[in-house]
């Protein structure tokens, strides 16, 4: 990653097409986005599947939670009456190293296979540690990355506070805080990157917000519309 600011799409382009979707991924390319973020969960049957919600019923024809379905059942399923669930190897192939993945662990014990397709796609596909960015609201799952490999990257999730979210990001040794941008001053910004935390901040869709928080000099904004960063 640059010093510059990191332009990254929010589940893909979720203003654009169905979030969490290779259609959506495929979108925030075209865009030409620096990074985009999604969310996994594991499901029954153990892979890690790239969906927001712990049930399905807001975004599918299915309903009840993601991790009592297996793959074969989830993908069964239609997203917005369209698209397919994708996998995590799925989202990897599309993108296939053009641009970072920032991979927020939403689900539980979502920490080990994650590791485990990072370094296969580091091993055998030309992946490289800086293409990843690993996100969590769950401390448990991101210091389970960093006892499995510490030198992936990993960034601390919070809608609650900067400074709690500073303290945590010291424990794992994290590259970046991620902030709701609800929560940044000029000031907080300053306070985490002098501790040597990159600041990346969610979900800024609007111009006059995206505006301001470029004034506060923060490292990345992930945006449903990342066409407008
Ligand atoms: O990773 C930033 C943001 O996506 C976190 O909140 O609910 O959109 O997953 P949510
Ligand atoms: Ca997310």
């Amino acid at each position: 990653m640059s010093n510059s600011l990191l332009k990254i799409g929010h589940r893909g382009a979720k203003a654009h097409v169905a979030e969490n979707t290779i259609a959506s991924i495929n979108k925030a390319l075209n865009i030409g986005v620096d990074a985009i973020e999604i969310d996994v969960h594991k499901c029954a049957s153990g892979e890690l599947v790239v969906f927001h919600d712990f049930t399905l019923d807001r975004m599918t024809n299915g309903s009840g939670e993601v991790a009592k379905h297996s793959l074969e059942q989830l993908k069964q399923l239609r997203v917005l009456g369209e698209f397919e669930i994708p996998t995590l190897e799925e989202v990897l192939d599309a993108i296939d190293r053009k641009c970072v993945l920032n991979i927020e662990l939403k689900g539980k014990d979502t920490a080990s296979v994650a590791c485990e397709i990072i370094s296969e796609y580091i091993e055998t596909r030309r992946w490289q540690l800086a293409d990843f960015l690993i996100s969590s609201f769950q401390l448990e799952e991101l210091k389970t990355v960093f006892n499995l490999n510490s030198k992936l990257r990993l960034g601390v999730l919070t809608k609650a506070s900067v400074s709690e979210a500073i303290k945590n990001a010291n424990i794992i040794n994290a590259y970046a805080i991620h902030p709701n941008v609800a929560l940044l001053t000029k000031d907080n910004v300053k306070l985490a990157q002098d501790k040597g935390y990159k600041v990346i901040t969610w979900t800024v869709n609007d111009e006059v917000t995206i505006q301001r928080v470029k004034t506060y000099g923060v490292n990345g904004i992930i945006s449903d519309n990342p066409e407008l960063l």
